[in-house]
């Protein structure tokens, strides 16, 4: 098994995109999705949906921290998706896996946030494109993991939040380029960190 981080598309009244992390083995891939959230609802009645791995933060983004469990509202406009078979796509992604859904499971985790309840999905993967060559981002890289601690901000304590902050900010002094689109997701994140506290 691999783990990677990436996009999952899943699509029901709009189309929803969500960072989500999947472990991959040939042809099988696993996921373990937070509730409530659009993601896991919708795969309550999709039995598909599309895996897919990016170089763009903002896309990161975009799937983590907008339209946090908010079913009509999409994260990606229209002119952001494509569509092939019946599975949507981010534009920028560099490779899909476009999955069926084999099995799911619940189970509860205790952790320092609390209790938390998490939907299972097991899935077989029946196509998979590379759009383009590029390394897609995963948690090594300093944007993707301060948003992973930026998602947690919703649930913790006002102490917690307050760590979960200062963690943020030293992740982000580490992020050094000086490429705009980098620069402007850094920020992206600098104001959703500072949306959380007022
Ligand atoms: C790199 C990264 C990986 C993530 N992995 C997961 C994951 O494996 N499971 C999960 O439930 N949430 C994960 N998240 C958080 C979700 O992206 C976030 O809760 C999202 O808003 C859910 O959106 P939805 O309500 O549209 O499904 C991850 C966030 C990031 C930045």
């Amino acid at each position: 098994m691999v783990y990677h981080e990436g996009i999952l598309v899943t699509s029901n009244e709009v189309v929803n995109a969500a960072a989500i992390g999947a472990d991959i083995e040939a042809s099988k891939i696993r996921c373990m999705i937070y509730r409530p959230s659009d993601t896991a609802r919708n795969l309550e009645s999709e039995k598909r949906f599309t895996y897919c791995l990016t170089d763009d933060p903002l896309l990161f983004f975009k799937g983590a921290l907008t339209g946090n469990d908010e079913p009509k509202s999409p994260e990606l406009s229209e002119e952001e998706l494509c569509l092939q078979d019946d599975f949507f796509y981010p534009k920028k992604a560099t490779k899909v896996y476009f999955c069926t859904v084999d099995s799911t499971f619940e189970k509860y985790i205790f952790d320092e946030y609390g209790e938390a309840r998490l939907k299972g999905v097991e899935g077989t993967i029946i196509c998979e494109n590379k759009i383009r060559e590029a390394q897609p981002l995963d948690r090594e890289d300093p944007l993707v993991d301060a948003m992973v601690h930026a998602t947690r901000l919703s649930i913790a304590d006002e102490e917690k939040k307050e760590s979960l902050q200062g963690k943020i900010r030293e992740i982000l002094a580490a992020e050094e380029s000086t490429k705009n689109h980098r620069k402007d997701v850094k920020d992206k994140i600098i104001e959703f960190v500072e949306g959380a506290f007022s």
